[in-house]
């Protein structure tokens, strides 16, 4: 899609549809055609949020449609609100079957919201909800193609804002970039998005920028490492077992060293603790957290903040087989912690303890770790919402800042020590699994902690919720994965 910035207004553009997003009671008739403003208005067009009203313009306007977008309040207007509206603008002008687009956000008062980011948020979701899946289904894959948007022109007046339009499409056509990438790695079934799979797609990424490099840890180097709870996990499948090391590092000297860990488990069949068959039909998205390092490495190619960054994954698929880890086997992880598995479907806690053991040896300023790894979590905090837990305030603080600012929703958890004892074992240093239907995300959290070293910065974000989407609740997030964490984490790279 072509995105660009002119200066003027839209009135005059020829184009398929003029979309003006418009706030409620925002006088519109002194833009349009009396006609057609008289045809709003009779059609009781008010402006709620959501609000879509599309007219022909019978040779009144250059415009072959004029559409009014409905924002809602004024006063209720956030980046999270355009962020829908460019969604919207998105998915009703391919349904329009509209090439070329012409839009302006002069009827949307920006109020206190700065203007970069109001834009960048508005095309962010212009370009997010433009997302289809389709490699597996030709018909779609064709429709999809023949209804995408060509062109979208942004008009605005004031000429010494222009720049800041220029730098706003920038960066949210990054970030949408690394976001789609994550989606497409989490749609993929499994059969095609295996362990090494995942390795290549990291070298695509190194091999495009010269300030990141990548080291591969194969089966034998995790064996060297010590990595024998991941292998353990991964022992069932036929799939061979690969770590996965990216390191970004910037041009001058970086102001922190900061590691990101995503859960990388491609498919999880439950193992031997096999899942019931509804239970796994979604279990290709269980790699997740990794889709979302990997799109951070995609947006760090272009954005390229001041701080060394580590990307780590291991990846792992969780079969049952004659090979395969049993309920009731200790192992050890690299850090030395013995765990005891009494569920081989908690594998994705067994597989992060190496993980971050590995990531701490680098001595990074803070870890953050994404993982699809409750269901628990889903029940506490829906579809919609990660669950945060951590032992840094200043930590948890930022990462929830960053997340209100890329529009990607986080909860705290608490992670009280009187419940450290739910993960104690009679026979190793802890067990894989919590107290029986009780705080099932924070004892996956109490878990990790056995694996991050005193005084390191840490925050476990559980994204088992909002990693995918089974229904639409929002233009800007097609049904599959949603890339969610891609956006927050960069936003935290770039503040530091
Ligand atoms: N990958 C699942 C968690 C999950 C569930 C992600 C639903 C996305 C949607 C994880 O490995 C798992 O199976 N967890 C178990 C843990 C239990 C056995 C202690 C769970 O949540 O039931
Ligand atoms: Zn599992
Ligand atoms: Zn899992």
């Amino acid at each position: 899609m072509d995105l660009s910035v002119q200066q003027g207004l839209p009135f005059g553009q020829n184009c398929d549809v003029l979309v003006l997003p418009i706030t409620k009671g925002a006088k519109f008739r002194k833009w349009l055609d009396p006609k057609i403003a008289t045809q709003i208005e009779a059609d009781g067009f008010e402006g709620n949020l959501g609000e879509w009203l599309c007219l022909p313009s019978y040779g009144l306007m250059k415009a072959k449609k004029v559409a009014l977008l409905g924002v809602g309040e004024r006063s209720a207007l956030t980046n999270d609100i355009l962020r829908r509206a460019g969604g919207l603008l998105s998915k009703r002008t391919r349904e329009a079957k509209a090439k070329t687009v012409a839009t302006s956000l002069l009827g949307v008062t920006f109020g206190e919201l700065p203007l970069r980011e109001g834009v960048e948020a508005f095309t962010e979701g212009v370009l997010l909800a433009a997302y289809g899946f389709h490699p597996y289904h030709k018909k779609q894959a064709e429709k999809h193609a023949k209804s995408s948007l060509k062109s979208l022109t942004v008009f605005e007046e004031r000429k010494a804002l222009l720049a800041t339009y220029e730098r706003a499409f920038y960066e949210a056509a990054v970030l949408s970039e690394a976001t789609c990438l994550s989606r497409d790695l989490v749609n993929t079934p499994s059969q095609d998005m295996y362990p090494l799979r995942m390795a290549d797609i990291a070298k695509e990424i190194a091999d495009g920028s010269k300030q990141i490099s990548l080291k591969i840890l194969d089966r034998d180097r995790m064996e060297r490492l010590k990595m024998d709870a991941a292998l353990a996990v991964a022992r069932g499948s036929t799939h061979e077992p690969v770590g996965v090391h990216l390191v970004y590092k910037p041009k001058g000297k970086a102001k922190k060293r900061i590691a990101i860990v995503g859960k990388a488990v491609t498919f999880d069949s439950g193992g031997l603790s096999i899942k019931p068959a509804d239970g796994m039909m979604s279990m290709k998205i269980d790699m997740a957290g990794a889709a979302s390092v990997l799109g951070v490495f995609k947006a760090l190619q272009s954005i390229t903040p001041d701080v060394e960054v580590h990307g780590i994954f291991l990846a792992v698929e969780n079969m049952p087989s004659g090979h395969a880890y049993r309920p009731g086997d200790v192992v050890r992880a690299m850090n030395g912690t013995t765990i005891e598995v009494l569920n081989t479907d908690a594998e994705g806690r067994v597989t992060l303890a190496d993980a971050l053991s590995y990531a701490a040896t680098f001595e990074p300023d803070a870890v953050i770790d994404l993982a699809t790894l409750t269901g628990a979590c889903v029940v506490a905090l829906g579809e919609e919402i990660a669950g945060a837990m951590g032992n840094d305030r200043r930590l948890l603080d930022r990462v929830r800042l960053a997340s209100e600012e890329a529009g990607e929703a986080i909860w705290e958890l608490p992670m009280p020590p009187s419940y450290e004892d739910h993960v104690k074992s009679k026979i190793a240093d802890v067990k894989n699994i919590g107290a029986k239907g009780q705080a099932g995300a924070i004892s996956a959290a109490l878990f990790l902690k056995h694996f991050v070293p005193a005084g390191l910065p840490w925050v476990h974000l559980d994204i088992a919720g909002p990693a995918y989407t089974e229904r639409e609740a929002r233009p800007d997030m097609p049904v599959g994965g949603t890339g969610f964490g891609v956006r927050a984490l960069v936003r935290y790279l770039q503040g530091l």
